[in-house]
């Protein structure tokens, strides 16, 4: 896992307040947990496919962080330390410094800002490790996400995909001290 950076606290604009840090393999319950409170247009959002359950091999996939060619960060609310977000960082195969980014806030949390905030942990992070692009698949009309990554990367380029589906390259921009 990512020991480098330490967890962050963090007080939303509508006053509530979260923690942000590494997922560690033993976030697999609590992931799983939260996997199951998303509303069918998150899940679908996110994965770009129907998805009523995580298989175990898959969330194994998903737990086991390596915090070199795996990152992810995880929020959760301080009020009761249930997880709120996940955003993460996957090395392609055959590529040293390009990654796919990929992001899930549950749904009574979007649009608060923690998408944003748990974005710009996991840049820095990514960034340390020697990540400069982030690969992300979303579809079209997903105009937070991009709105996010514009915020700490540049578009390189894009194309469309099948389904109202388009992948983006983003250049990562050195994160501020
Ligand atoms: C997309 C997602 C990650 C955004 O996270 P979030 O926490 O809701 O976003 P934030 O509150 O941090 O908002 C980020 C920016 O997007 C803008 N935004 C948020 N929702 C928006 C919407 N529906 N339409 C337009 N802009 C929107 C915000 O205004 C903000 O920009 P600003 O800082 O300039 O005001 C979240 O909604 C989500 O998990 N969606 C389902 C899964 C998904 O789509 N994943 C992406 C696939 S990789």
């Amino acid at each position: 896992m990512s020991d480098r950076l330490p967890a962050q606290e963090h007080v939303l604009e509508d006053g509530a307040s979260i923690r942000m840090r590494p997922l560690v393999p033993e976030d697999a319950r609590e992931l799983e947990r939260g996997f199951d409170q998303l509303s069918p247009q998150t899940r679908y959002r996110r994965f770009l496919h129907a998805f009523d359950h995580l298989k175990p091999a898959h969330l194994e996939y998903l737990s086991h962080i390596d915090g070199k060619r795996h990152l992810a960060w995880a929020a959760a609310d301080n009020a009761t330390d249930g997880g709120i977000a996940i955003a993460r960082s996957i090395q392609e195969k055959d590529s040293a410094d390009t990654s796919e980014y990929a992001i899930t806030v549950v749904d009574a949390w979007q649009g608060r800002g923690v998408g944003k905030l748990i974005t710009h942990a996991l840049h820095k992070d990514a960034w340390a490790n020697g990540v400069r692009f982030w690969r992300a698949t979303m579809f079209a009309d997903n105009i937070a996400v991009q709105a996010i990554l514009l915020t700490c990367c540049d578009e390189v380029s894009r194309h469309t995909e099948e389904g109202g589906a388009i992948e983006i390259l983003y250049r990562l921009r050195p994160p501020a001290e």
